[in-house]
Parts: structure tokens; C-alpha cells; sequence
């Protein structure tokens, strides 16, 4: 695991930035492994964290998890247990990932909301990262809770069509009661349409009325349809790396581009 940077004896802490979307299947995981190979690409420390229990994070990333392996979902339900141990390095320099555990029992027990957030501070990860980014299933769990409490912004990747409005309108009514709560940092970053096609007037009128709900300066550019994203996951690496001249390299590096621009700002 690399060093805290200092940079004249100031300690820089780590964005943390969660993935998410009330519904199931809007992209957050191909966002949460092709975004953060984008930044790892540009030379920052990147820990991806995978709350969800399908486990596809380390799928994408070509880390295999054996039976019995720690994983995020121990730490939440044993308090004794450590973080930094169930980090894996990936073959990409740069890129980590805490892998999610595919066997979880959701009935197990109640992890407090705050276990994530305290592993990260008290285990000294904001300090050896740049860029901390959680993917998360689209429950409203406890899984969540831990999440959007260890989180500083938001991302929230979208497909614009009928019902995508439910979700996100869902999704703000939680935000709005975590940062009223228990975690007054919390920020809305952006929405990100996901499989668009601009040409399509529905896709177009669903963007712009979520970007007149939340503010344009919100919405990314986006990521088209493109089935080079699906092959790279089936050849479990991110699409820069399995096809870096497609459409689905060229929108994630867009969009790498837009989110560090609006954690900058
Ligand atoms: N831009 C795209 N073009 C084509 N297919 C895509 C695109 N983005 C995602 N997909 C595919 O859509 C499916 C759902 O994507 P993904 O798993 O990232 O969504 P998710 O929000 O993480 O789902 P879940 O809620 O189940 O965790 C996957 O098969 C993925 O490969
Ligand atoms: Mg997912």
C-alpha cells in the first residue's frame, strides 16, 4: 500500500465518492470499475470499495476472492476485524479493491452506519489514497447507510427512460435525510446518463428534466450504449484496457474527466 503523500507537512485526505442509484441495473458498476481504472490511469491512488453483494467489482477488476477471504462485509458485521488487511492490489498500478463478500447473509446482523466511515479515518486510508470510490447495490440498507455516512459526493449514473425518475427521486429523499443527519458533508456530485443515445428525443427530455431538477452544471456528459463495455467485464479488465479506441474508453475518460473537475470545484 503506498505512503500518506505530504506535501509540506500538510496531509492531503482522500475524495470519497459513492456510486449509486435506488434502481438495480443502471451501470453502477461498470461506472465504479471503468472510473476508477480512469483515475488510477492518470496516476492517483485509487481504492474501490464494493458494498454489493453480487461481488462484481472484483469480477471486473480480475480479482479472485476464495471462500473463507475477508472481505468489506466482515468488517461490517465484527467490529475487531481491519480494514486494510482485505485490500488486494489489482494488475493496474494504483488500483485497489476491497472486494465484497458474494456469500453475505443480509439477515446477519446490524453493523452500525458509521463502521465504514471510522474504519477509513482510524485505519489512515484517506491519507493513503487520493480517490476513494464505493459502489453499492441499490437497496436502502444498512450497506448504504455505510456508504453514503463514509461518503463526501455523490455520483449518481442513470438510464434515461420512463421509471428512471422514481429512482433518483427516492435516492434524493435519502441524501437529503443523511446530510440533514448523519452526515452533514454529504454532496450531490452529478448525474451520469448511462447507455444514451442523444439522438433519441425521450433520452434528451429525461437528461434535461433531471438537470433542471438538480441544476445543469450536475449533468455529465455521458456514457453511450456500447457492447465493448459488456466484452471488457466478461474479460474482467476495464474497457481502456480491452478496448481503449471504443466509444465506452473514450465516454469513461470523458467522464473521469467531468468528475474531477466538479470534485475540484
Ligand atoms: N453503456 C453501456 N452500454 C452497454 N451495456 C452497458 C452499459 N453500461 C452498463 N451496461 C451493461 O448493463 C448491465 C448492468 O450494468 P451494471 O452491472 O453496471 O449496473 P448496476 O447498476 O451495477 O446493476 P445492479 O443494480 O445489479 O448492481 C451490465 O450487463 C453491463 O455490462
Ligand atoms: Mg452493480
Amino acid at each position: 500500500m503506498p505512503d500518506a503523500p505530504i506535501v509540506t507537512g500538510i496531509v492531503r485526505e482522500a475524495e470519497i465518492l459513492v456510486i449509486t442509484n435506488r434502481k438495480g441495473g443502471t451501470g453502477k458498476t461498470t461506472t465504479s470499475v471503468n472510473l476508477a481504472a480512469e483515475f488510477a490511469a492518470t496516476g492517483q491512488r485509487v481504492l474501490l470499495i464494493d458494498l454489493d453483494t453480487q461481488s462484481h467489482c472484483a469480477v471486473g477488476l480480475d480479482v479472485s476472492v476464495r471462500r473463507g477471504e475477508a472481505t468489506v462485509h466482515d468488517l461490517l458485521l465484527d467490529d475487531t476485524l481491519r480494514l486494510r488487511p482485505v485490500i488486494r492490489q489489482t494488475q493496474w498500478p494504483g488500483l485497489d479493491l476491497v472486494p465484497a463478500d458474494p456469500l453475505f447473509d443480509h439477515g446477519a446482523g446490524h453493523a452500525e452506519q458509521t463502521r465504514l466511515a471510522r474504519a477509513l479515518r482510524e485505519e489512515g486510508l484517506l491519507q493513503a489514497y487520493d480517490l476513494i470510490l464505493i459502489d453499492t447495490p441499490p437497496s436502502l440498507d444498512m450497506l448504504l447507510m455505510n456508504a453514503l455516512v463514509a461518503a463526501r459526493r455523490v455520483l449518481v449514473p442513470f438510464v434515461p427512460h420512463a421509471l428512471s425518475n422514481e429512482g433518483i427521486k427516492s435516492l434524493a429523499r435519502v441524501l437529503f435525510k443523511v446530510s440533514a443527519g448523519a452526515n452533514p458533508d454529504l454532496r450531490l456530485l452529478g448525474f451520469l446518463p448511462l447507455m444514451v443515445d442523444r439522438r433519441i428525443g425521450h433520452h434528451r427530455g429525461v437528461a434535461e428534466g433531471v438537470s433542471h431538477q438538480f441544476g445543469a452544471q450536475r449533468m455529465l456528459s455521458g456514457v453511450r450504449g456500447d457492447i465493448k463495455l459488456v466484452e471488457a467485464f466478461a474479460h474482467r479488465m476495464p474497457v481502456r484496457y480491452h478496448a481503449p479506441k471504443s466509444r465506452g474508453a473514450e465516454d469513461y475518460a470523458q467522464a473521469a474527466r467531468e468528475v474531477a473537475a466538479l470534485l475540484a470545484s
